[in-house]
């Protein structure tokens, strides 16, 4: 039984697979890959954490976290991109997994995909939704207050729930609505409307910095550390630095921990390799640049921001927005807000885009049921069913449930599946040593070792009930692995053939 939880997928056969009728369209060029990075990766984390992030936990010197947190991924990212030039399939990192570390390990990094593509666009939503009702009461306009947010949220000073008020967040219901429809009508129709938002966006975030830089005031930057270079903690307990008054690590390493969120989804450029007209040129290409591009961005839009206003008045909602109107540009509210909500919508868009194709691979692995998570659309050529099913439970979750708790568990989930890329690079580097590799990790063995260094670092320093929720998150995940994938997967039907073959009778079904 051990032996066939941990069996591989042979990389020959992933090759063979792509061959196949059932497939995506290929549309997408080097510059559409690195547009739904870039779609992906700046929104919430920038326009709202950053302003919590800087005044809470790392002051200025949250310049350097942001280093930090590029670093973790910018490695992560080159092992993506050997990944995907070797193995250019939907499944990403869950796909990568199955050849290196074996099927159970596959489907432990497929469920916690859905950490990261799913529950992010949830909580995603919840922060496009209060964007909205702002954007939209600059004119005078407003969503009734009973369909304005979810019924309840947490407290965190009293440890529970507490009534809000409202039945369910509309805005965020419809929202997801509207891009589901999108994402089933195509790839093609899915990426312009993207590439619109990225324009929008980056417009926006240049606008920022472009002005924002005549207002820097260089005393701002001190002291550049309040909170301290560290920030360390294991579980949740403080190891090396200062705590703050939640007793939580403060410092600028824990700034990078909080801040790693801004940079999730460069890796859901990956999942679209079965869409990409050269996947093995193009689809490395779209994950390092956006990631470049992401990172210089962040950087360069801390520093404006924390020259702009000393670290600790620092609005913790709105944090451009507020800056530019402390130093008298009233008007920029109007134009920030439209970034983010324009952001923030290609974020939503990309994630839900990205989670259906996980599914899809997973489906075809025989782990999760063929004929609805494997079900292409005879027209549109998009995965229609799990894309709706996918919607439906974002928008459920977007407009009913407080999402600060499962928040947390995104980052969590993904500096997890980034361990596990690492990890599988060097794997794969070891079992199959002249696999053609199109791109190549530079430095092997030293990269990818860094980088499981940085995430499990920044993983460790997340708080404890993180990690809880991550364990019975995977806990349930193993149940329905045992339940279903299990006995139905097609290694498990493979091998059981072969055992028939091999005592010379018919196979028996799984
Ligand atoms: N990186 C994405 C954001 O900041 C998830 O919204």
């Amino acid at each position: 039984m051990l032996q066939h939880l941990f069996k591989r997928k042979p990389l020959s056969l992933v090759h063979e697979e792509m061959k196949g009728e059932n497939r995506l369209r290929r549309v997408l060029g080097p510059w559409s890959l690195t547009s739904l990075g870039i779609g992906c990766v700046i929104g919430a984390g920038i326009f709202v954490i950053t302003g919590y992030a800087a005044h809470y936990k790392a002051g200025p010197a949250l310049v350097i976290s942001f280093v930090m947190a590029g670093m973790a991924c910018i490695f992560s990212a080159l092992c993506y991109a050997e990944f995907a030039s070797m193995a250019p399939v939907a499944g990403s990192a869950y796909t990568y997994a199955y050849i290196t570390l074996g099927e159970m390990f596959a489907w432990i990094i497929g469920w916690d995909l859905i950490l990261e593509y799913s529950v992010a666009s949830a909580t995603v939503a919840h922060g496009w939704s209060k964007y909205f009702q702002n954007f939209i009461g600059i004119f005078g306009l407003g969503v009734p207050t009973p369909v304005s947010n979810a019924p309840f949220e947490f407290d965190p000073t009293k440890g529970g729930f507490i009534a809000t008020g409202t039945w369910f967040d509309l805005p965020a219901l419809v929202i997801v609505a509207l891009l589901t429809v999108v994402l089933v009508i195509g790839i093609r129709e899915s990426t312009r409307f993207n590439n619109t938002m990225v324009a929008i966006k980056l417009a926006i975030v240049l606008l920022v910095i472009g002005v924002g830089v005549f207002f820097i005031k260089v005393a701002n930057w001190q002291p550049f550390a309040p909170f301290g270079w560290a920030g360390l903690s294991l579980f949740g307990k403080p190891l090396w630095g200062q705590t703050g008054a939640d007793g939580a690590p403060v410092g600028m390493m824990a700034g990078a921990a909080m801040i790693f969120f801004a940079y999730i989804g460069f890796d859901s450029v990956s999942t679209h390799a079965e869409e990409a007209r050269n996947p093995r040129r193009d689809v490395p290409f779209g994950i390092i640049t956006s990631l470049l591009v992401c990172t210089v961005l962040y950087i360069v839009v801390t520093l404006v921001l924390t020259g702009m206003v000393p670290y600790d008045q620092i609005d913790v909602n709105a944090p451009i927005a507020a800056a530019f109107e402390r130093v008298g540009l009233t008007k920029a509210r109007f134009v920030i807000s439209l970034g983010a909500v324009a952001g923030i919508t290609s974020v939503m868009l990309v994630l839900m885009l990205s989670q259906p194709r996980v599914l899809l691979a997973m489906a075809r692995d025989g782990l999760l049921p063929e004929s609805f998570f494997g079900a292409i659309h005879p027209r549109f050529r998009t995965p229609w069913k799990s894309t709706i099913l996918t919607g439906i439970l974002v928008g459920l979750l977007a407009s009913f449930i407080p999402l600060g708790i499962l928040a947390e568990l995104v980052n969590i989930g993904t500096l997890l599946a980034f361990v596990i890329v690492c990890l599988a690079v060097l794997i794969m580097r070891y079992i199959h040593p002249s696999a053609e590799r199109p791109f190549r990790c530079p430095w092997v063995p030293v990269i990818p070792i860094l980088g499981v260094l940085l995430c499990l670092t920044l993983m460790l320093s997340l708080p404890w009930g993180n990690w809880l929720r991550l364990f019975a998150w995977m806990g349930a995940g193993m149940f329905i692995y045992f339940l279903y994938g299990r006995h139905h997967s097609v290694m498990a039907r493979q091998r059981l053939a072969d055992q028939a073959a091999n005592a010379g009778c018919e196979p028996m079904s799984p």
